[in-house]
């Protein structure tokens, strides 16, 4: 930097000779040639400038430079020194700080698994508790308890996936199975604990199914179950429009049809407004503007026969959703194997911020 006089300017150098001590090994090498880079580093620059200054300045200048010259020079080095027993004793500590720094992965939830939170929160407002139960059940409490009758044909070993395993002796034993739904645990939870019960129970569910872009072998359930005095289908009604008003939107209709479980009486199916086309009909509601999410009904009487429930004082209903349908339908995804792929690009999509539509 030239001073008053057009020649280098020496003090403007001092700053960067204390600085020295902290540069990092990059910055180092780059001031490095920045002060004595034999064509334009600033000492080389001013040394050259000597002979030119007037003869009674010459000695002096000439001494000042190369004194600070010697300055930088050590400097450099100690700086040098420094560094490389800083990356020796983090090598041998087994940390290479000269490694480029990996990009921060923040993750994210499936949205499965979010939608899976908001809908059990949607009934945590409303006085449930969460229960859970085994993936491994007998077929007793799969389907026995639940009043599938024996010839019942998800019993079959086309649709259940029996384990290749002794059965269980006793009464509530029999085949072990992978559970094809969540309502064996409706008998957990009423053999542990008497009524009044309020629970939702999340959880995987197997079936001999094909992997299609509508069916998996394996999908999450929710299931509701509430049983107390005086308890009415206008209480299950009420409950899941509530539940789809929250969850969907404000203004999402709704309708029952009648349906069939051996475990409920009378049963329904519940379908949405198609939330792709919002009822006019499209290739995903198969024109029909609705999608259905869920079974339910009025617990069976003999459900409570077999978990000692006094069917003359207590009523109940019972829901079985499935979240992995709730999520398509939600985000309009068109095929169920997209959410099993965990392919980055697709997840990605969900990671950031609440529903879409
Ligand atoms: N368990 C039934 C199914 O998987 C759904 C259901 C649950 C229906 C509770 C009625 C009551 O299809």
């Amino acid at each position: 930097m030239p001073d008053s006089t057009g020649y280098p300017d020496l003090d403007a150098l001092l700053p960067r000779l204390g600085a020295v001590a902290r540069l990092g090994s990059d910055a180092l090498a780059a001031e490095i040639i920045a002060v004595l880079g034999r064509k334009s580093g600033a000492i080389t620059v001013a040394l050259k400038s000597v002979p030119s200054r007037p003869a009674e300045e010459r000695k002096a200048y000439g001494a000042a430079v190369n004194q600070l010259k010697a300055r930088f020079e050590e400097a450099f080095a100690r700086r040098g020194e420094a560094l490389e027993a800083e990356r020796r004793a983090s090598e041998q500590a087994g940390l290479d700080l000269t490694m480029p720094a990996r990009h921060r992965w923040v993750g994210a939830e499936h949205p499965v698994t979010r939608v899976v939170d908001e809908i059990v929160e949607i009934f945590r407002g409303l006085g449930f508790s969460v229960a859970v139960g085994p993936e491994v059940e007998t077929d007793w409490y799969n389907f026995m308890a639940l009043n599938f009758p024996a010839d019942h044909p998800a019993m079959d070993m086309h649709d259940t996936l029996y384990l290749d395993a002794p059965p269980i002796a006793g009464d509530q034993g029999g085949r072990l199975l992978l559970r094809t739904h969540t309502s064996p645990v409706q008998i957990r939870t009423l053999l542990e604990s008497p009524p009044p019960v309020r629970v939702v129970i999340p959880g995987m569910v197997y079936r001999n199914d094909p992997f299609d872009p509508s069916h998996a072998p394996a999908f999450s359930q929710i299931e509701g179950l509430a049983v107390d005095e005086g308890i009415s289908f206008v209480d299950l009604k009420a409950t899941l429009v509530h539940f789809a008003h929250r969850f969907f939107t404000p203004t999402t209709k709704v309708r029952f049809r009648p349906s069939f479980f051996p475990f409920t009486e009378p049963s329904a199916e519940m379908d949405v407004e198609c939330q792709l086309c919002h009822g006019t009909g499209c290739p995903a509601c198969k024109g029909t503007g609705w999608m259905e999410i869920l079974g339910c009904g009025m617990v069976h009487p003999s459900v409570f026969e077999h978990t000692s429930v006094d069917a003359e004082r207590y009523t109940g209903w019972a829901f079985g959703m499935g979240p992995h349908r709730i999520t398509m339908l939600r985000y309009g995804i068109p095929d169920i194997r997209l959410l099993y792929d965990g392919d980055m690009r697709f997840l990605e999509q969900f990671a950031a911020g609440p529903k879409s539509s």
